[in-house]
């Protein structure tokens, strides 16, 4: 990496307007040029909040006693899918806490129903840390790509933000495992988590250097009232779209969502994430009943009643700052390989 940590520094703090206005532009220009006006869409399928962790920072760990579960069957996971072709999707994710109620031949079944119905469609999963056995189960009944954001690239905060039970080097080995299988891998991190340095920010760049992910996942840490964690503050806005623009310098070709973490801790963080260099939206396409029940964190938007259909919410979002929505798979493609 060119990025020296003092310049790492001195972008993600200075109050210069002149520097940040640049890097936005420079990060956008990028994504322009390789991606054109188009962003990218998956329907996000929150399946379960069952979880046998217990990240400090998370809503749906297994101590929040608070936390009402829910489960969706083979069927309801259809149905979604089946709404969200309708509506133009052409990728799924589904998502998850780390649930054993799905065994890995319940969710190669999940899989291979949805590649069957649906064989135009990418499905990632993000479900969690796996044996090396399972991620390749899941990927031959037809998974495409994975997310799983490696949460810090820096041990010592790893251990702050998690109890003993889990271990940075396997999270880092499933990370691995999953780029030798040949998924298209997401990484990421949350921006602002407690503990989180310069340090930490800098090794979460390196690490995205050595991994060379196809997908980052990153967005403001917001606290959740029923955890350790309560008592900080939420990442913030600046910083955040800050590093979705030196990502994008980083990896020009990488796919880069604005999240819905970043929607959630301003109104048009999301668009302001796609002209800061993201090129993928993720709208809830969970059913509506269980979708407050998916707090991750607290105030998380789209979990209203009135919300049934993220999809033309962002059409228009998206279009008022000249982008366009586009029904593709949005595959990871390296930059030499472009037209
Ligand atoms: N704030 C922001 N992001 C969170 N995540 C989990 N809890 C929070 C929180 N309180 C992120 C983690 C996880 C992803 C699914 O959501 O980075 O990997
Ligand atoms: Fe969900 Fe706008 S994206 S309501």
């Amino acid at each position: 990496m060119n990025l020296k940590i003092e310049e790492l520094n001195y972008l993600l703090t200075t109050k210069n307007e002149e520097v940040t206005d640049n890097l936005k532009k420079k990060a956008r220009g990028i994504a322009d040029d390789i991606f054109g006006k188009k962003i990218y869409t998956r329907g996000l399928i929150e399946f379960t909040n069952y979880c046998k962790n217990n990240c400090y920072y998370c809503g749906i760990r297994r101590e929040n006693k608070g936390a009402i579960r829910y489960r969706l069957d083979r069927k309801e996971i259809i149905n979604c899918c089946d709404n969200g072709y309708q509506l133009g999707f052409r990728t799924f994710v589904l998502q998850g806490g780390e649930d054993a109620y799905y065994t890995d031949d319940e969710v190669c079944a999940i899989v291979s129903s949805i590649k069957e119905k649906y064989p135009d469609c990418a499905v990632t999963l993000s479900i969690g840390e796996k044996k090396k056995a399972s991620y390749l189960a899941f990927f031959n009944a037809g998974a495409d790509r994975y997310l799983l954001r490696h949460e810090t690239a820096d041990k010592k905060h790893y251990e702050r933000l998690h109890p003993d039970d889990m271990s940075f080097e396997n999270r880092k080995r499933c990370l691995y495992d999953l780029k030798e299988i040949g998924y298209q891998t997401g990484c990421g991190f949350m921006v602002g988590s407690p503990y989180q340095t310069m340090e930490s920010i800098y090794k979460d760049l390196r690490f995205i250097e050595d991994l060379q992910p196809e997908m980052v996942g990153i967005g403001p840490f917001i606290p959740h009232k029923d955890t350790e964690f309560k008592n900080y503050r939420a990442g913030s806005l600046e910083m955040t779209l800050r590093l979705l623009s030196i990502i994008r310098i980083m990896k020009p070709d990488v796919l880069l969502p604005a999240t819905t973490a970043l929607g959630t801790i301003h109104p048009m963080g999301r668009e302001m994430g796609i002209l800061a260099g993201a090129n993928v939206v993720m709208p809830n396409l969970s059913p509506v009943n269980v979708r407050k029940k998916y707090a991750l964190y607290d105030n998380k938007i789209c979990t209203g009643e009135e919300v049934a259909e993220c999809r033309g919410c962002l059409d228009g979002r998206i279009k008022s700052i000249g982008y366009n929505i586009v029904t593709d798979r949005g595959d990871y493609v390296p930059i030499k390989n472009k037209k």
